[in-house]
């Protein structure tokens, strides 16, 4: 019998960790990490938020602490998401929010960027992205985007750096853009969700911002989010919402669509956000706690894998550990 050679190939590159590190495509950097930041104006403590290990739902001051805190672990990038306590169907009052927003802001100056989410989920008793009609069998999208684009002033006025509409109107981009323009905000950004699909994987969150849809009429959020089905929707909603003065083009949930990732960072040359969701991170975490994975090397894997697909930036609820963890990694 003639003796077969299995000669060596791909496997010398895989030998060690030095040669690991020095083949590697993509490198972490905490640098590119948000932090999602949750202030509830209903709390008198700060609280733990279900799923969402390592996170809370804060108070105005317990989240001045927070972002010392996480600036001390090299953190400087936050999203917002103000919870007002008042739910209504009309006539909103976003003081709560720009309350927020001026505390942060006065803190800590430019030592942060802070972008703020704008949407109605969480001020609507019925807990839709936006005005729903009398019998409540459709979101309005024209009436929703005039008090979105007011919103959005209030939030520049107050010292956001960047807005970061996740209401999937279809014209809020414009909207917002000329608002901001004519009141001399042209400095603040856009970050807009421009492929955000209609998805399971935002359970923790509705949880955190009470914003689930409640309602007789419409009973989900698919006539206004991306179906996971649609390609083609994702990347024309990315590239409307470029056209229509987005800064940042973000995709949303991450782990399940780098493909979306992967496509449209071939046709534009926006930056790209990847938010790697409530429901995916409580995933992570849940297996972690069965002790499935290890955790900082099983959300370094997600992360790479963002970035890998085409992420300029990633939004994890797990940000703050980024630097303690990437510093950390073994390839
Ligand atoms: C609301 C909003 C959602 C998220 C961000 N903004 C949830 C939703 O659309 O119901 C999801 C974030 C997460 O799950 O981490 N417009
Ligand atoms: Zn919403």
């Amino acid at each position: 019998m003639e003796k077969i050679n299995y000669p060596l190939t791909q496997r010398r590159l895989r030998t060690d960790t030095h040669i690991r590190e020095l083949t590697a495509s993509v490198h972490l950097s905490h640098k590119s990490f948000i932090q999602p930041l949750f202030v509830n104006e209903s709390l008198n403590q700060p609280v733990a938020l279900n799923g969402l290990n390592g996170v809370q739902s804060e108070t105005i001051s317990s989240v001045l602490q927070t972002i010392e805190n996480d600036i001390q672990h090299g953190i400087h990038k936050f999203l917002l998401f103000p919870v007002p306590a008042n739910k209504v169907a009309n006539n909103f009052d976003f003081s709560f929010a720009t309350n927020v927003v001026k505390a942060i802001k006065e803190n800590f100056g430019n030592d942060i960027w802070l972008a703020t989410d704008v949407c109605l989920c969480s001020y609507t008793t019925h807990g839709h992205c936006g005005i729903l009609n009398e019998d409540h069998s459709k979101l309005l999208n024209n009436k929703t985007v005039d008090v979105l684009s007011k919103y959005a002033a209030e939030l520049a006025a107050a010292g956001a750096d960047c807005i970061a509409p996740s209401d999937m109107m279809d014209g809020r981009i414009a909207a917002i853009r000329n608002i901001l323009n004519a009141l001399s905000f042209d400095g603040v950004s856009i970050m807009s969700y421009s492929a955000k699909f209609s998805s399971q994987l935002y359970g923790p969150f509705r949880d955190a911002c009470n914003s689930a849809p409640n309602t007789h009429g419409i009973q989900n959020r698919k006539s206004y989010q991306i179906s996971p089905f649609n390609i083609n929707d994702a990347i024309a909603s990315s590239l409307r919402d470029e056209e229509q003065g987005a800064d940042i083009l973000m995709i949303k949930p991450a782990g399940l669509y780098t493909d979306i990732i992967a496509a449209l960072k071939q046709q534009t040359l926006k930056p790209l956000a990847a938010y790697h969701v409530s429901g995916e991170y409580a995933a992570i975490e849940a297996m972690v706690q069965q002790g499935f994975m290890q955790r900082e090397a099983a959300h370094a894997e997600v992360w790479t894998a963002l970035l890998r697909s085409g992420a300029n930036m990633i939004i994890s609820y797990a940000s703050r550990n980024a630097k303690d963890w990437i510093e950390r990694i073994v390839y």
